[in-house]
């Protein structure tokens, strides 16, 4: 099998007339963390929800674990999976959205505990003791008993993500995971991420905060137009861009930072 735990081949993604995606390819191996940048529309999202077959792709093959995602290969042609198995195979994709869509009427330790027991078939004592550990490990184990409208936004975030990882998921895709909290908020939920980093979880994470980009991806990804621009190690990404683009895209940044 690869050792690549993500391979995303010549993936092709339209909306009506709007292609979005152009052929994308990027294999991403186990344990690595991927910044996912590129200004506003240029299609992170639709690529993330691509991976976990949260939305049908036009072109290409996206491979999670050596496993097709979404469709199944029947001779020469791809027929998309029944509903069952496209859920069973999003149980290995853990994923995370700038809402955390948290269950408001559950606490914060059901939360966590509710998709071990209902959807892995899980003891509820051992899904109770797997979410403290996990709700130990984002910093909030004195939160299991409170509701999530009782918590901060990056306090629900960290809730969101131990949530995602008590499914125990090969890979985590983090769409824009600190876009909707302010800064001080955001501090509390990178260090999350990073400790997941050195963790040593898989991670693709779409962002417009250079400081994950920078501060702890192994490797830095932009898209434009469709298309990835630059794909190299993080730091000489940020130190030394190839690409024209790449340099236009982090002066932006730079100018817009303060
Ligand atoms: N469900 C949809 N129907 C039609 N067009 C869509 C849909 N979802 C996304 N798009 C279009 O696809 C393009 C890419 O959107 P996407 O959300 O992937 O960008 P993004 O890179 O995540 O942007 P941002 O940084 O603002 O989050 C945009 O032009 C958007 O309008
Ligand atoms: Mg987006």
């Amino acid at each position: 099998m690869s050792a690549h735990i993500i391979q995303i081949d010549n993936v092709h993604k339209s909306y009506g007339a709007v292609q979005v995606l152009k052929g994308i390819s990027l294999t991403v191996p186990k344990g690595q963390v991927v910044a996912l940048l590129g200004p506003s529309g240029s299609g992170k999202s639709t690529l993330l929800r691509c991976i976990n077959h949260l939305e049908t792709i036009n072109g290409g093959q996206i491979r999670v674990n050596g496993e097709l995602i979404g469709y199944e290969e029947r001779g020469t042609r791809l027929h998309e999976l029944p509903d069952t198995r496209i859920a069973r195979q999003r149980r290995a994709i853990g994923m995370v959205f700038q809402s955390f869509n948290l269950f408001r009427h559950m606490t914060v330790l059901r939360n966590v505990m509710t998709g071990p027991v209902d959807v892995l078939g899980k003891s509820r004592e051992e899904a109770r003791a797997k979410a403290m550990e996990l709700l130990e490990m984002v910093g909030l184990p004195d939160k299991a008993d409170s509701y999530p409208s009782q918590l901060s936004g990056g306090q629900q975030q960290r809730v969101a993500i131990a949530r995602t990882l008590a499914m125990e998921p090969r890979v985590l895709l983090l769409d824009e995971p600190t876009s909707a909290l302010d800064p001080e908020l955001s501090k509390e939920v990178i260090s999350t991420i990073r400790a997941l980093a050195d963790q040593g979880y898989t991670m693709m994470i779409a962002t417009h905060e250079m400081s994950i980009a920078s501060g702890f991806c192994d490797r830095a990804v932009l898209m434009a137009d469709g298309h990835v621009v630059e794909d190299r190690a993080a730091a000489e990404f940020f130190a030394d861009p190839r690409e024209a683009r790449t340099r236009q895209f982090l002066d932006h940044y730079a100018k817009t930072a303060h």
